[in-house]
């Protein structure tokens, strides 16, 4: 029908980058905070969810991810394709890390956690997302935990919409998201939130996707300078309604200076966080050109992934620079819980990309 198109608009501030502070003055509920992600997002989401579990307490989603700390014992490409990795040594690094180098893995047992993988993905394959299922289980309570297995999909994020530029569901191509007749962005926050959750949006967004500075304690080396937040009309003006709060991670070569809005829009988060009254936090990596050392040896990393292979940092500690810039965003959004303001700057003027 339709009104499939009509709601898949996005407005997007366009004049410069505001700085995160600005945005502080929503009412977000500390204990809301949840993190999904595809692909590296998607290890990414697994590292944030198990390294930094007392902040993410609504849990986390992983759409073609593997296990957490694979990349560390063996090389990174094991934790890829149609490979077999070992969780053996990962295990034993995440039971001697508790409660220092990462949270306290007791929390995981009143955590939700939900794994989808395609049974046609041949960059990370199902194999490997099971192999997280069963990291996870020795820590979570079964019935918090989902697995999502989709028939023919490929290393792709999956929807129910026809977003324009998509790929197909069944080809493992920029830019890595397809209808695939099921909606990962609602599946992933009902998982996370309840069913309790309203009927996404079949109308246009009530908010804007507003650009901010990713720089200073919001930055690090492999980060764009510029990254996303999605805050529904609600959720704008601070004070009554109480908001929560998920942050999506995208997959390597899949940032906004590549694909430009289409994860931000074609994924579909908005239309749920619009009726839900929850702010979307859009984190965005950069092609970085530079070597570091990494677990997996000298590596660039020229297809802005972000980091689980120890590029910057030890990427899954809570210590690690991807890491510690996503948490103070989070920080940032829910530490200054009921100042009223406004939050978009002043002269901003939407605009309104038809796709
Ligand atoms: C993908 O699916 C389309 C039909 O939707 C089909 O025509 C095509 O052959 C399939 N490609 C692969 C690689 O399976
Ligand atoms: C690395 O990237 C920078 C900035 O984009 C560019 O100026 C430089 O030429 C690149 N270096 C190499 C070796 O590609
Ligand atoms: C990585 O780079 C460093 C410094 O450039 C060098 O000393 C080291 O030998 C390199 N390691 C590998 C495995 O190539």
């Amino acid at each position: 029908m339709a009104g499939r198109f009509f709601y898949l608009v996005a407005l997007v501030q366009s004049t410069a980058a505001t700085t995160l502070d600005s945005l502080t003055t929503k009412n977000i509920n500390p204990n809301s905070v949840s993190v999904s992600g595809f692909s590296s997002g998607g290890y990414m989401a697994a590292q944030l969810g198990i390294a930094h579990s007392e902040l993410f307490k609504s849990g986390f989603g992983v759409f073609a991810g593997g296990p957490y700390d694979c990349g560390r014992d063996q090389d990174y490409t094991t934790c890829l394709f149609n490979n077999t990795p070992s969780i053996e040594q990962p295990l034993a690094n995440m039971l001697s890390w508790s409660g220092s180098e990462i949270d306290c893995l007791c929390n995981l047992k009143q955590r939700k956690v939900y794994i989808q993988a395609g049974t046609a993905d041949d960059v990370v394959g199902l194999g490997i997302a099971r192999l997280l299922e069963s990291q996870l289980s020795h820590f979570t309570d079964p019935s918090n935990a989902q697995f999502v297995t989709s028939v023919g999909a490929a290393h792709v994020f999956p929807t129910d919409l026809d977003g324009q530029g998509n790929s197909a569901c069944n080809q493992s191509a920029l830019p890595y998201i397809a209808n695939c007749g099921y909606d990962g962005a609602g599946e992933v926050l009902k998982w996370l939130y309840g069913n309790g959750l309203k009927p996404r949006s079949e109308r246009p967004l009530s908010g804007s996707i507003l650009p901010f500075r990713q720089t200073g304690i919001f930055g690090a080396p492999g980060l764009a300078e510029t990254a996303f937040v999605y805050v529904p009309e609600k959720c704008q003006q601070g004070g009554k309604t109480a908001c929560k709060l998920h942050v999506a991670l995208h997959g390597c070569g899949m940032h906004h200076e590549h694909i430009g809005d289409k994860f931000l829009v074609n994924t579909g988060y908005n239309l749920w966080a619009d009726t839900n009254e929850i702010v979307v936090l859009y984190p965005q990596t950069t092609v970085d050109n530079g070597t570091y050392p990494t677990w997996s040896g000298n590596l660039s990393n020229l297809n802005a992934c972000f980091d689980w292979i120890g590029q910057y940092g030890e990427s899954d500690w809570k210590t690690g620079d991807h890491m510690k810039a996503i948490v103070n965003m989070v920080r940032t959004i829910i530490g200054h819980k009921s100042e009223p303001g406004p939050f978009i700057s002043q002269g901003a003027l939407p605009f309104v990309e038809e796709l």
